[in-house]
């Protein structure tokens, strides 16, 4: 059958054959497979289902049908409206909520490294508006779980409210004016709002510019050893970390509802 080239990614890439996605499978694939069943399992229809290895090692996983961000730019509006915003919060909340009882199979080997004990989620840790799948304003739900790992929640509503909210810095430098930070304000309050979020969030004050940082020294690390996907990551690890800087500056008041 035809081996169809999906739009986006910037990894490994993936392709459609009939409506079965197919993708590199990594040593990570059978934990986060692991996921995917128990997401199934649980009746969660907001992730791709695992179908398995093909004939050539890759992956198989179920099509997510809507619209994707694929190669466009600037990003489509949904990116940026509120109605995606709280469902992007609801949906991390069901996955956290969904997975604080996973187990995982023996020998667990994440991305991210780790392993899972109890207060732990498993976050999906790249849930970007670029690997989101939306139907309308509807989220479908979220592919490439290739980073998914134990987690607390915190530390993947960081990484998710940086892209959506969001809370990076313009990518050619302009400073922000005060309008833009009390929206960004209001979007992440919405965002922890949906989630559910009733802790104290100045925590987030610390955790979004360590989760930037973290993301920025991933892409360093694997580009240093030469990975050409990495490589090209290059200028967002400048921004990522651009952006913690920027956030570090923020008013103790940006973080409280
Ligand atoms: N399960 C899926 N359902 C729908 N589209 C998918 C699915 N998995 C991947 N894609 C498409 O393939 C592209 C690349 O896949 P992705 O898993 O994001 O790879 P990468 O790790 O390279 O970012 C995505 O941008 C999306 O367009
Ligand atoms: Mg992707």
């Amino acid at each position: 059958m035809r081996e169809v080239t999906l739009p986006g990614g910037n990894t490994t890439g993936a392709v459609l054959i009939g409506d079965v996605v197919h993708k590199r499978a990594s040593p990570w694939t059978p934990a986060v497979h692991a996921v995917l069943r128990h997401l199934e399992d649980a009746g969660f229809d907001g992730a791709p289902r695992a179908l398995g290895i093909d004939d050539q090692g890759r992956e198989m996983l179920t099509y997510l049908r809507g619209e994707t961000i694929g190669d466009r730019e600037p990003w489509p509006e949904w990116a940026s409206a509120d109605s995606m915003l709280a469902h992007v919060g609801r949906w991390l909340r069901r996955l956290h909520d969904l997975t604080a009882d996973f187990t995982p199979p023996a020998h667990e080997r994440w991305f991210i490294g780790g392993t899972m004990r109890p207060g732990l989620v498993i976050g999906h840790q790249d849930a970007g508006p670029y690997n989101a799948v939306v139907d309308g304003d509807r989220l479908v739900g979220f592919y490439d779980w290739d980073t998914a790992g134990p987690s607390p929640r915190e530390w993947d509503l960081a990484f998710s409210s940086i892209p959506w909210v969001p809370l990076a810095s313009t990518r050619d430098g302009t400073p922000l004016r005060s309008h833009d930070l009390d929206e960004r304000r209001r979007r992440l309050h919405l965002f922890l709002d949906a989630y559910g979020y009733d802790d104290d969030r100045s925590a987030f004050a610390v955790l979004v510019p360590q989760r930037a940082r973290r993301q920025a020294d991933v892409i360093r690390r694997t580009a240093d050893a030469g990975d050409p996907a990495s490589i090209a990551l290059i200028p967002i690890a400048d921004l990522l970390e651009r952006s913690a800087s920027d956030v570090e500056a923020l008013p103790d008041g940006f973080w409280r509802r």
